[in-house]
C-alpha cells in the first residue's frame, strides 16, 4: 500500500518515534511505501511530501519534534481546503492515511472521514494527556518528567532563600501534568483547571506549612487553572489565528497573590515549551513505538475513522466520532483523594 502520515498540532516528544515504528513495519513486514506529508494538513493541500523509509528514519527514535514539521490549522478553513485533501490522495495513489496529532488533528480527520470517506486511522498525541478514548497519550510521560526535574532543583534553591516557588505547568483544559508532578515532586499545593481554586486556602495552607516550621514550599499551578469567581482577575489572553487562547501567566498572578496575602518571599518560575521538547524518556518511546505499529496494522485492517489507544496496557481500536470535541479530564479520585492530601 502507499500509506500517507502527517503530524499536527503542538508537537511533542514521541513524534519521531511514531513515525519511525509507523514506516519499520509498513515497509519491513507489509511492504508498504509511506509518504510523509509535511507541515500537517498544509502539506497535504499543497502535496509537499517526504519519502519516508527505514534509512531514513535511522537514529530517530529518541529525537523530540518532529521530522515532518507540524501546525495548527484545517482544511475546513481554506476555500476547496478538502477539495484539495481529496485531489492529493487520489492523484499521488494514497490508500490510506495516518493522522498523528490532537484534539484538532483529529477533528478533522474524524470529519474528513465522515463527509467524503477519506481512509484516516488517528493516532493521538499531547502531553497534556487529555484525549478521550486513550488512558495516556506519548508525551505525557515526557513532560511529566520534566516537570518533577525541575520542581526538584526548586526545592533547593527554595529552601535556601526560605521561599515559595510557584511553578506553571502546561495543561490548558485538564491538569494532568500538574497533578502527576505535584505529586511527584511533593508539592505543598496543586491547582488545575478541573477544580476553581480559592487563593485564599492556598495561602492558609502555606501559613499553616510555615506555623510547623517549614518555610519553603512549591506550589504547582496548570496553566489553564482558574481562580475561583472574585479572588484574582484573569487579564484578556491572547488568541492566535487558529483560534487557540494563548495560555501562560497564572503563574504570575497566583505568586504575586500569596506574596500579597502572606508576605513570603515568592517567585514564579514558568516551564512553557521545555516540557515539549527534548528526547522522550523511554516509556514514551515504547508508547509511541507501539502506537505506530498499531496504526500501521489498522491501515492494513483498514479500520478506517478509528483511532489507535491504550486501555489497562492493551493496545485497542476506538472510533474517532467518540473522542472528538471531548477532554479527558484528571482523574478526581487521584486530584483529591492523592495529590491534595499529601500536599496539605
Ligand atoms: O496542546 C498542548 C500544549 O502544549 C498546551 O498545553 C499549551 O497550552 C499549548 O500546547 C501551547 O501551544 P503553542 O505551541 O501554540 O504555544
Amino acid at each position: 500500500m502507499r500509506v500517507g502520515v502527517l503530524t499536527g498540532g503542538g508537537d511533542c516528544p514521541g513524534l519521531n518515534a511514531v513515525l519511525r515504528a509507523v514506516v519499520r513495519k509498513g515497509e519491513r513486514f507489509h511492504g508498504d511505501e509511506i509518504v510523509g506529508f509535511e507541515d500537517a494538513w498544509d502539506g497535504v493541500m499543497e502535496r509537499r511530501t517526504m519519502p519516508l523509509t527505514v534509512e531514513s528514519m535511522r537514529g530517530l527514535l529518541p529525537r523530540g519534534g518532529t521530522v515532518l514539521g507540524t501546525r495548527r490549522g484545517s482544511p475546513y478553513d481554506i476555500e476547496d481546503g478538502v477539495d484539495r485533501v481529496q485531489a492529493t490522495m487520489s492523484d499521488m495513489g494514497i490508500d490510506g492515511l495516518i493522522v498523528v496529532g490532537g484534539n484538532g488533528s483529529l477533528s478533522v480527520a474524524s470529519k474528513l472521514f465522515t463527509d467524503c470517506g477519506l481512509p484516516v486511522v488517528g493516532v493521538p498525541k499531547t502531553i497534556d494527556n487529555d484525549i478521550e478514548g486513550t488512558e495516556v497519550t506519548f508525551g505525557f510521560n515526557t513532560a511529566v518528567q520534566i516537570a518533577t526535574d525541575a520542581i526538584d532543583r526548586l526545592h533547593t534553591t527554595a529552601e535556601s532563600h526560605v521561599r515559595v516557588m510557584v511553578v506553571e505547568v502546561m495543561g490548558r483544559h485538564a491538569g494532568w501534568i500538574a497533578t502527576h508532578a505535584g505529586i511527584a515532586g511533593g508539592a505543598t499545593a496543586v491547582l488545575v483547571p478541573e477544580r476553581p481554586f480559592d487563593i485564599d486556602e492556598v495561602c492558609d495552607r502555606l501559613v499553616r506549612r510555615q506555623q510547623r516550621g517549614r518555610y519553603a514550599s512549591i506550589v504547582v499551578v496548570a496553566e489553564g487553572a482558574l481562580p475561583r469567581e472574585g479572588t484574582i482577575e484573569l487579564a484578556d489572553r491572547e488568541v492566535d489565528r487558529f483560534g487557540h487562547i494563548r495560555l501562560g501567566g497564572i503563574g504570575h498572578l497566583v505568586a504575586g497573590a500569596i506574596n500579597e496575602r502572606t508576605g513570603f518571599e515568592t517567585r514564579p518560575v514558568l516551564l512553557g515549551h521545555v516540557q515539549r521538547g527534548g528526547t522522550p524518556t523511554a516509556y514514551d518511546r515504547v508508547l509511541s513505538t507501539r502506537f505506530g505499529v498499531a496504526a500501521i496494522d489498522a491501515v492494513h485492517d483498514e479500520a478506517w475513522g478509528q483511532m489507535v489507544a491504550i486501555r489497562a496496557d492493551q493496545i485497542v481500536r476506538t472510533p474517532l466520532e467518540d473522542v472528538i470535541g471531548r477532554t479527558r479530564t484528571v482523574d478526581l479520585a487521584l486530584f483529591d483523594g492523592v495529590a491534595q492530601v499529601f500536599s496539605a
